[in-house]
């Protein structure tokens, strides 16, 4: 209880001041669960061959889904990933390499 108010208030006092340069985190998280979730899973703990996408650094998401917009095949299925990251804008890419690099799956 309190080591996640404790958190939560660290990641509001990180993120408040950057906002207008770093990811938002929580608006990464509402968007990863528009069009992400049914996919790789909760936060983005991979299902069979949708690959885990959470706990990477945010250069490395960024990186990848950068390349998956600009059509770049990256593995065997890009087509899917082409396909979900063509809309993407460059601050939801903040957003959702923001919120995958801390996101843990709670049983
Ligand atoms: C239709 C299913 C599907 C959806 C929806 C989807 N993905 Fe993917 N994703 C994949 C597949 C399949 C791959 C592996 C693609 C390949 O072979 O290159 C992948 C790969 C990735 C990777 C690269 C993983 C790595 O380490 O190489 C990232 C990051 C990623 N997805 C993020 C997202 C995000 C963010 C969204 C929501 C905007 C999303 N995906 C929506 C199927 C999906």
């Amino acid at each position: 209880m309190f080591k996640s108010i404790g958190l939560f208030s660290i990641v509001l006092v990180c993120t408040l001041p950057y906002s207008a340069v770093a990811g938002d985190p929580v608006a990464g998280d509402k968007r990863y669960h528009q069009s992400c979730h049914a996919c790789h899973g909760p936060a983005g703990k991979g299902v069979s061959s949708y690959p885990k996408v959470s706990g990477n650094s945010i250069e490395y998401t960024r990186e990848k889904l950068q390349a998956y917009r600009a059509g770049q095949k990256i593995g065997p299925n890009s087509g899917l990933m082409i396909m979900m990251a063509k809309p993407l804008t460059d601050e939801e890419i903040e957003n959702l390499s923001a919120y995958l690099k801390d996101a843990k799956y709670e049983k």
